[in-house]
């Protein structure tokens, strides 16, 4: 018997805190008209102290349940993609499952850094029309506020935190997962990281003076390799399922940064600015998360109409790429 993977539900869950562009004037050297030109962000949303990622992914796979009407005890399996875990270890998924009361599922984390949704929603393809699940709970969260340098403007006014999640079942209605086409390339490792924290500059004094436990980013050469690898992954991506670009009726791209957004949607210049799904105005990067919780704005806010295709993309630290056609199929 063949089986079909398909989202049958999603959730979001934002901290309330918001961090403006305001804010971030009175912490470094910026001022809210270079933020908004060169990045299209206005603010972002933070983690309360006591927050952590796991409570955020918990809260958004709450929602992904209830909007595809599963129990907790239904879920099979629990991807978790971040790049903030509570711990090192154990995984932010079996965290999860305890928050929630997935009482039969296994699970594991996913680290792509911001492509890390693209990378579970692949394994939870795979392993549902491979039958070995039925239901997977696919959940993006991050607390990015933790590894973010607030004395270096080059990166803080970029990243904000948040969790989104969907639920992945071979049964019920929904977008199913036509194509996913995904990328990594070491080389440029370098470029996005954080130095000091893993087993190559275990945590020392040294490193903490040194703020090594941070984000660092040549944010001008990711920026290239962003564009260049997401127009690739689409192109791709829709090349193996034999779909044209003036085929997708809504694209949504990682968000972070509108530049990069508006690189890419030139390729997709048939659709309206409306169908370019955006939440980097009021979100900003939060990395993994950020395409699942505009998937899941869309999906609340939009009409998506059957047959739809939505196209989505994203790009992150590794460095790493991918790029998932999803279709609504209301059958
Ligand atoms: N406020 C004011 N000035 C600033 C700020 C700031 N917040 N940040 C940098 N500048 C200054 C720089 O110091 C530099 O000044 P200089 O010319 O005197 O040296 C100038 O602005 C230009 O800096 P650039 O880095 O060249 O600016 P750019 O236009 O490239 O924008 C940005 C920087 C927004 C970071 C952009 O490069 C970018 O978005 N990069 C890609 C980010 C991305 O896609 N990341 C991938 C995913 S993240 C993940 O995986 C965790």
């Amino acid at each position: 018997m063949a089986f079909k993977a398909k989202i049958i539900g999603t959730g979001s869950y934002l901290p309330e805190k918001v961090l403006t562009n305001r804010d971030l004037e009175a912490m470094v050297e910026t001022t809210d008209e270079w933020i908004v030109s060169r990045t299209g962000m206005k603010e972002r949303r933070i983690a309360a102290s006591g927050e952590f990622t796991s409570h955020m992914g918990a809260e958004a796979a709450k929602k992904a349940l209830t909007d595809a009407k599963l129990e907790a005890s239904e879920i099979d399996f629990i991807l978790v993609a971040t790049l903030t875990p509570d711990y090192i270890f154990p995984s932010t998924a079996c965290l999860i499952q305890k928050e929630i009361g997935a009482a039969k599922a296994a699970g594991l984390d996913v680290q792509a850094a911001c492509t890390g949704f693209l990378y579970a929603l692949s394994l939870a393809k795979s392993l549902v029309e491979s039958g070995t699940y039925k239901n997977i709970l696919v959940v993006a969260s991050e607390k990015l506020s933790s590894i973010t340098d607030y004395k270096d403007r080059s990166t803080c006014v970029l990243f904000g935190d948040g969790a989104g999640a969907c639920v992945i079942s071979s049964e019920g209605k929904g977008l199913s997962i036509e194509s996913v086409r995904l990328g990594c390339d070491g080389e440029q490792a370098e470029l996005l990281l954080i130095p000091a924290g893993g087993c190559r500059k275990p945590a020392s004094q040294e490193s903490v003076d040194q703020r090594e436990h941070y984000i660092k980013m040549a944010g001008n050469e990711v920026f290239k390799h962003a564009v260049r690898r997401m127009e690739m992954a689409c192109k791709e991506c829709l090349d193996a399922a034999g779909v044209k670009e003036e085929d997708i009726a809504w694209l949504i791209p990682h968000q972070a940064n509108l530049r990069i957004i508006d690189a890419i949607a030139k390729r997709f210049h048939h659709l309206p600015p409306e169908r370019i799904f955006k939440t980097v105005h009021k979100y900003g990067n939060t990395s993994a998360s950020s395409c699942v919780i505009a998937l899941d704005e869309m999906r609340k806010t939009q009409n998506v109409s059957h047959n739809e295709q939505v196209l989505l993309t994203a790009f992150g630290s590794g460095l790493t790429w991918g790029a998932a056609l999803l279709k609504e199929d209301r059958a």
